[in-house]
């Protein structure tokens, strides 16, 4: 909040020449303003235990438990588990030493920790969440009796090729790969040995995806967690195992170069009309040039087995088509390639689009959990080791493949990540396949299984109804503005302009 926008109508007035009447009032307002600053940061320093306890009862208990031991009712369900507060170990430090900051909790209340359960507490009025502070670290006394010792980071480096290049070096010379893989795609041989200090499995940050960096990810957040470590998980601290310590800002600027910082998901999926032949090698330089729709999908909780913690959540899909043929390419992270194998009780990595199956008038769809009874679905379905095929299903334990299949599928799998490309005529005659037309919506939905992760049957991640759309053939005359318009819209733009400081 500043002064300026206290919405005095009059504000200009103020600022010109005040009469001594208004001076005072303009003084009284800035002085209110730092004294409320200065009460904000009195709370700061003395949250109070007892009125935190309180929110915590209402807000906090039931995943962290009633006495802070992690032990909240909803606990069983959620990985990572909700932390247990009584050891006083906390992942997302600024100190050089184990203990946090009060600004570093008053922090993650307030943001969260993206990529887990924990939530965003900014909901909460600043002086609960202050509070809440004085009662977390009434639950570990131990610990907050050493005082913080704050981590002196180096001066920052900006983000350059050359830091980036430099970077790169580090990850490979100190062995990042060995847990978070070659790509960053948390891969690494390590991966299946990793346990944090509660006993429990710990998967590796896949590095390609800032926006779930558990401490932000900003370029500061992320050299803080290389300079100090995740403590209570075998993320370790590496300010003294960098050749020079301005190498842990190098390190930051590659692993953010990894990735977006953020994503948008796609609402709709937008099928490309092209004129060249679609090959099928899903790393052709062709597909690069095609905007990916990003997708989410959640696991499925509605019938057993469930799938609480799914593997795959994000799939982006590129779409083309031309007179004869669709071609989906779809990319998605895997830590671990794997085929059916019921000896080693195995299951294959597979992934399934799914479709009604003929377009109809009117909003109607199947069930999206794959159709039911008396109203299936459509399914190209590819498996790891098996190919695609196209099937029907009137519900998940209810799919049967369609005899003669006309579609392809071409997959490469390489450092933690399957990209595919799936190929159909456009149409059929066929009455359980669908036929794609131009400029229709049509309903489309996406399952996928990690049988690494011992995905198979209902045990899947999916996601409900979108729609695909068929972009219709382009001419290049809808995208060339006229110049006679372009001349007359900057014309119009002139005079409104005009008018407006006429009028003001
Ligand atoms: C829906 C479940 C859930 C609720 C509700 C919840 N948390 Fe958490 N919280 C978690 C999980 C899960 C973690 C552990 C994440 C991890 O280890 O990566 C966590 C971790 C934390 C941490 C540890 C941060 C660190 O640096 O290690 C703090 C502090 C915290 N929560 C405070 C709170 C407070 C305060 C509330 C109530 C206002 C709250 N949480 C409510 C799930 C929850
Ligand atoms: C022994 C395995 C191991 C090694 C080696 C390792 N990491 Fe990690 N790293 C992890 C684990 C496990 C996590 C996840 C921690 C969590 O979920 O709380 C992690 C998390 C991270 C994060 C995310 C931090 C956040 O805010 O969530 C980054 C960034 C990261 N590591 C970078 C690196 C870099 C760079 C290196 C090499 C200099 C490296 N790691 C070496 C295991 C490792």
């Amino acid at each position: 909040m500043t002064v300026g926008h206290s919405g005095h109508p009059d504000y200009t007035g103020l600022a010109g020449s005040p009469s001594p009447a208004r001076r005072f009032a303009l003084v009284a307002l800035i002085v209110l303003v730092f004294v409320g600053a200065g009460i904000g940061s009195a709370f700061a320093q003395a949250g109070d235990a007892q009125a935190g306890k309180l929110v915590y009862e209402r807000k906090c208990a039931l995943c962290h438990g009633e006495k802070g031991d992690g032990k909240g009712p909803a606990a069983e369900l959620l990985v990572p588990k909700p932390r247990d507060f009584t050891t006083g170990v906390y992942k997302i430090r600024t100190t050089a030493n184990k203990v946090p900051t009060d600004r570093d909790l008053f922090r993650v209340i307030t943001d969260g920790m993206p990529g887990t359960s924990m939530p965003s507490w900014a909901v909460l009025p600043e002086k609960d969440r202050w509070n809440l502070v004085a009662h977390l670290k009434t639950l570990a006394p131990d610990t907050f009796k050493e005082a913080p010792k704050k981590l002196e980071l180096p001066k920052e480096v900006a983000s350059s090729p050359e830091s980036i290049r430099r970077g790169k070096e580090m990850y490979e010379a100190i062995e990042c790969n060995k847990c978070h893989g070659t790509d960053g795609r948390a891969d690494g041989p390590s991966r299946p040995e990793l346990k944090d200090d509660w006993g429990n499995p710990i998967a590796p940050a896949n590095l390609t995806m800032p926006w779930r960096f558990r401490g932000g990810s900003a370029p500061v957040d992320v050299a803080t967690r290389l300079a100090n470590g995740v403590v209570g998980t075998p993320m370790p601290s590496f300010i003294d195992s960098v050749e020079k310590p301005e190498d842990v800002w190098h390190l930051a600027n590659y692993i953010l170069s990894l990735g977006p910082r953020t994503l948008t998901y796609a609402t709709l999926v937008s099928v490309t009309n092209v004129s060249d032949a679609i090959p099928d090698d899903p790393d052709a330089a062709f597909w690069k040039a095609i905007a990916p729709n990003h997708i989410a999908l959640l696991g499925q909780v509605i019938v057993d087995p469930r799938n609480f913690n799914p593997s795959i959540d994000l799939v982006s899909v590129r779409a083309v088509y031309h007179d004869k043929e669709i071609a989906f390419h779809l990319t998605w992270d895997d830590p671990m390639q794997s085929v059916e194998d019921a000896a080693k009780k195995t299951y294959a990595d597979a992934i399934s689009l799914q479709f009604p199956p003929q377009p109809r008038p009117g909003p109607e769809r199947p069930y999206f959990l794959m159709g039911d009874a008396s109203d299936g679905v459509y399914l190209l379905r590819w498996q790891n080791g098996k190919g695609v095929t196209e099937a029907t299903a009137n519900g998940p334990t209810k799919i049967v493949p369609l005899a003669g299949s006309e579609a392809t599928a071409k997959a490469v799998y390489a450092n933690g990540q399957y990209r595919l490309v799936i190929k159909r005529p456009l149409a059929s005659k066929h009455p359980d396949r669908l036929t794609f037309q131009p400029a229709v919506f049509t309903p489309v939905a996406f399952q996928a299984w990690d049988g690494g992760a011992g995905e198979t049957g209902t045990k899947m991640s999916l996601t409900s109804w979108y729609y695909l759309r068929l972009e219709e053939p382009q001419s290049n005359r809808r995208f060339v503005v006229p110049p006679v318009v372009a001349i007359l819209t900057f014309a119009a733009l002139l005079l409104v302009v005009r008018v407006a400081n006429r009028r003001a």
